[in-house]
């Protein structure tokens, strides 16, 4: 196996914080990038203090950090993305996939999922506004209510230079517990544009193993409650990667 095979902390609200990934990179470490949980720009066009705690350059590291947009408004989007490339990040992620009820019902997250129309504008508008040179990824659900309405969203996906997608093969309303849909990633393996990157249920090296295995091309694996029972996991893998190249 490629010896370069990358592992990304999953963003998740109310863990995953500056003082958690802080902590985490100095005792565990082994991850390529930490995915800060969601910031939701809006029209008062101002980060909340808590808000810009979690993004603030002098408690991240800039290189290795990328914050987490909720949104569904291009304009409040841009705007973040311009405060976000001033601090100095690299990436910004756009959260397509949250499965709250309070989240959907605005429209957001996975909830835009369910408007394609409204999706393909709105990031038309991004990509057509960024000012900065930083990349906008992209971490989804396959849709709302059915799995197959991800034909459709990779169509939209795939008419914009998104630098990587995350995909968390599951709909909203799975939430977290229903079981994933590997064919769905299968589908994108063969026909996004975009470099993938998986996410959903991978809790041990053998999981982390067998995606690699099953997707050779994808050249990340994002872990959240993979990593939150065993922290060891990623620099685990790291070394048995270096052991065997
Ligand atoms: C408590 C909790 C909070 C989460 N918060 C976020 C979030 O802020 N942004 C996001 O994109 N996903 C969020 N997620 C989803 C995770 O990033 C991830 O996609 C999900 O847990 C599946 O990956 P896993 O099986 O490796 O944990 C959250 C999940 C949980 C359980």
């Amino acid at each position: 196996m490629d010896s370069n095979k990358k592992i990304y902390l999953a963003p998740l609200e109310g863990v995953t914080d500056s003082i958690f990934r802080n902590t985490f990179k100095k005792y565990f470490g082994g991850v390529d990038k930490y995915y800060t949980p969601f910031i939701s720009p809006n029209s008062t066009f101002k980060f909340t203090t808590r808000e810009f705690k979690d993004i603030d350059p002098e408690k991240n590291d800039i290189n290795t950090t990328v914050p987490q947009l909720l949104t569904n408004k291009a304009e409040h989007f841009l705007w973040a993305a311009g405060e976000i490339a001033s601090l100095g990040f690299k990436e910004i992620n756009f959260n397509l996939g949250c499965p709250s009820g309070t989240v959907v019902a605005k429209k957001k997250g996975s909830g835009l999922l369910y408007y394609p129309e409204e999706l393909d504008s709105m990031l038309y508008e991004i990509f057509a506004g960024l000012k900065n040179d930083i990349q906008v990824s992209i971490k989804t659900r396959l849709g709302k209510l059915e799995s197959d309405e991800f034909y459709e969203i990779l169509e939209i996906y795939n008419k914009y230079p998104i630098s990587e997608l995350t995909i968390h093969p599951r709909v909203q309303k799975d939430f977290y517990r229903e079981p994933i849909h590997p064919d769905f990633f299968q589908y994108a393996y063969s026909n996004a544009k975009a470099p993938l990157v998986f996410n959903g249920d991978v809790k041990t090296i053998s999981d982390i193993d067998d995606t690699f295995n099953n997707y050779p091309l994808i050249n990340a694996v994002m872990i959240g409650r993979g990593l939150i029972s065993n922290p060891k996991l990623a620099l685990e893998f790291k070394k048995v990667q270096r052991t065997n190249p």
